[in-house]
């Protein structure tokens, strides 16, 4: 599969959770099958096999851990997350951060166990030197404007120009307060492959006119 260009994270909104998770997910699908935009899930562990069995969308886990086959009680393992069909996950959100030397060991458990690995930044050059321990994509997202209304592509563009020069823009993902079409777009135009969104749907009024637009802002920046 080509790398994403929309990774929806549903992370534990309760309009995003259980069956409602799996409603959600539903929209995801029909937008990218209408709009030909390559659109992921990123929800609960506990939700990931009613939305794996019921959708035909790369759905990711929102963490694991450096777990492999054994006495690891409570943890998340790589393992698990695709017995349960996950495509991948995402790792070092900055709700879930984990250190350097443990990013580094669940890259390679979970490359080894056939995830595909979206690992999360705060800032480009953190982002640059994760990129060296080898995951598949980078998401740099600013912490102080997650969930925000103001996007990091209208705040802080030059985090998003700094990530495109210091990983290369075909891995990367931008995120924090992406809300519509023209965050996308601007973003994309600038390099990046595509968005990491969260509350941009989860709360929106009518989530799937939302993402149609923001898969639009990606087609849109993709003609320049
Ligand atoms: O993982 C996505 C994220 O942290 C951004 O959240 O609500 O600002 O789109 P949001």
């Amino acid at each position: 599969m080509e790398n994403p260009q929309i990774i929806v994270n549903f992370k534990t909104y309760a309009n995003a959770t259980g069956f409602n998770a799996l409603n959600l997910a539903r929209i995801v699908e029909k937008v990218g099958k209408d709009t030909g935009v390559i659109i992921g899930v990123a929800v609960q562990a506990v939700d990931l096999s009613r939305v794996v069995e019921n959708t035909n969308i790369p759905v990711f886990g929102q963490h694991f851990d450096a777990a492999s086959d054994g006495a690891y009680t409570g943890h998340i393992a790589p393992h698990g997350l695709k017995n349960h069909g996950a495509h991948g996950s995402l790792l070092n959100h900055s709700e879930k951060r984990i250190s350097i030397d443990d990013i580094e060991e669940a890259i390679d458990v979970g490359r080894r166990e056939g995830l595909f690995i979206i690992a999360c930044a705060d800032t480009a050059y953190t982002g640059k030197a994760i990129s060296e321990l080898d995951p598949h994509m980078i998401a740099v997202e600013p912490p102080e404007l997650i969930g925000g209304d103001v996007s990091v592509c209208t705040a802080k563009p030059q985090i998003v120009t700094d990530a495109v020069a210091m990983i290369g823009g075909d891995r990367l993902l931008i995120g924090a307060g992406i809300k519509n079409r023209e965050d996308v777009k601007s973003a994309v135009k600038a390099g990046v492959r595509g968005v990491l969104v969260a509350s941009g749907i989860t709360r929106a009024y009518d989530p799937e006119s939302a993402l149609r637009e923001m898969a639009l802002g990606i087609l849109d920046g993709l003609k320049g």
